[in-house]
């Protein structure tokens, strides 16, 4: 009777192949716990007369020690109880991880561009603080003190010290100084960075935003070349057959001062709502050095001449994305901001 059972449970042992964890553990309900199949063939070894002990012992044994070593290989396999198989390891069947690739920033991608045609150019890059004294920030730019257009840039102020206050920076236009100030002309830079004016937030305003300054100084640098050099901007960034125009305009430290305007982007100068129905969009100001700032770095103004532009990056990227509320390059919603996947880095 015994002997036959545990000929029986040898095989079913033998043939039991596990596909999951599952498998394992009802093998161990089955056989291995204080009420399983081991347990009881020992208690009805108990009963088994003296001549039959010695051979059935054997077997017993042995059929206790197949059960084991069985669970604990598949135990091995796909761990025990868990509903989940265990990660084999080099299991090429099983399915890849795969992995997700980030994206650039909209706003690091065109400043990116811009930066690129300036230096195809000859410009060279270069950087400032973006916390920034009185003198980079506005006296040397040719801002007389308590003049109205210090009020044109609301100001974040971190010290108020006499004669020269400590704010963030207004704009990028403080490294022109900081560039003069250091070397010889000629001078061929861009200066791209962020600033930093005391705004509301809106859709269309922001407390803090990125500036592209350039500048070229040299002998003999007229406004004929700071048009075309822009026109050529333009051309690069939009495309060919972008149509700019200027406007004078007023900036304390150009003289003559312009706003440029291109044609809209999004309706090819026909009319729409980004335009307001005029066909033209400005995007920056520029205009010849005031020769006061020349001097102000330590520039013979009689000698040099140079010219100055600076544009808002995120004003760019609205043309070129069509994006309406400046909130959203700094909400960092992955929605917004994985829809530039795609753009070449
Ligand atoms: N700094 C000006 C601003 O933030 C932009 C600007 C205008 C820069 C004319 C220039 C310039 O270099 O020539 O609004």
């Amino acid at each position: 009777m015994l002997q036959e059972k545990i000929k029986q449970y040898t095989q079913e042992i033998t043939q039991f192949k596990p596909t999951s964890a599952a498998d394992v553990e009802s093998f161990r309900l089955k056989f291995l716990v204080s009420k399983g199949v081991v347990k009881n063939l020992f208690e009805a070894f108990k009963t088994v007369s003296g001549e039959e002990k010695r051979v059935l012992g054997k077997a017993l044994n042995e059929f206790k020690q197949l059960a084991e070593r069985t669970f604990q290989e598949a135990t091995a396999a796909f761990g025990k109880g868990d509903a989940t198989p265990q990660r084999r390891e080099g299991d090429l069947t099983l399915p890849g991880e795969g992995f997700q690739l980030g994206s650039r920033h909209p706003l690091s991608l065109v400043r990116k561009e811009i930066v690129e045609i300036f230096k195809k150019l000859g410009f060279v890059v270069a950087e400032g603080p973006e916390i920034e004294d009185d003198w980079h920030n506005f006296s040397a730019l040719n801002f007389p003190p308590e003049h109205p257009a210090r009020d044109m840039q609301d100001t974040f102020f971190i010290k108020k010290q006499e004669g020269n206050d400590i704010a963030l920076r207004t704009h990028t236009s403080s490294v022109q100084v900081r560039l003069m100030e250091m070397g010889k002309p000629p001078f061929r830079a861009i200066m791209p960075g962020r600033v930093y004016r005391n705004e509301a937030i809106s859709a269309r305003a922001h407390c803090f935003f990125h500036q592209v300054e350039g500048l070229y100084v040299d002998e003999n640098v007229s406004f004929a070349d700071l048009k075309q050099t822009l026109f050529h901007f333009v051309q690069e960034l939009y495309g060919e057959g972008t149509k700019v125009r200027f406007r004078p305009s007023y900036f304390p430290f150009t003289e003559p001062s312009a706003e440029m305007d291109i044609s809209c982007t999004i309706c090819k100068g026909v009319g729409c709502n980004l335009c307001k129905g005029s066909g033209w969009v400005e995007i920056l100001g520029c205009g010849m050095v005031d020769p006061n700032v020349l001097e102000n770095c330590g520039i013979d103004s009689k000698k040099y001449s140079g010219f100055a532009f600076g544009m808002g990056i995120e004003r760019i990227t609205n043309l070129k994305y069509e994006i309406k509320d400046l909130r959203l390059f700094s909400e960092n919603d992955v929605r917004f901001l994985s829809q530039f996947e795609s753009e070449v880095i």
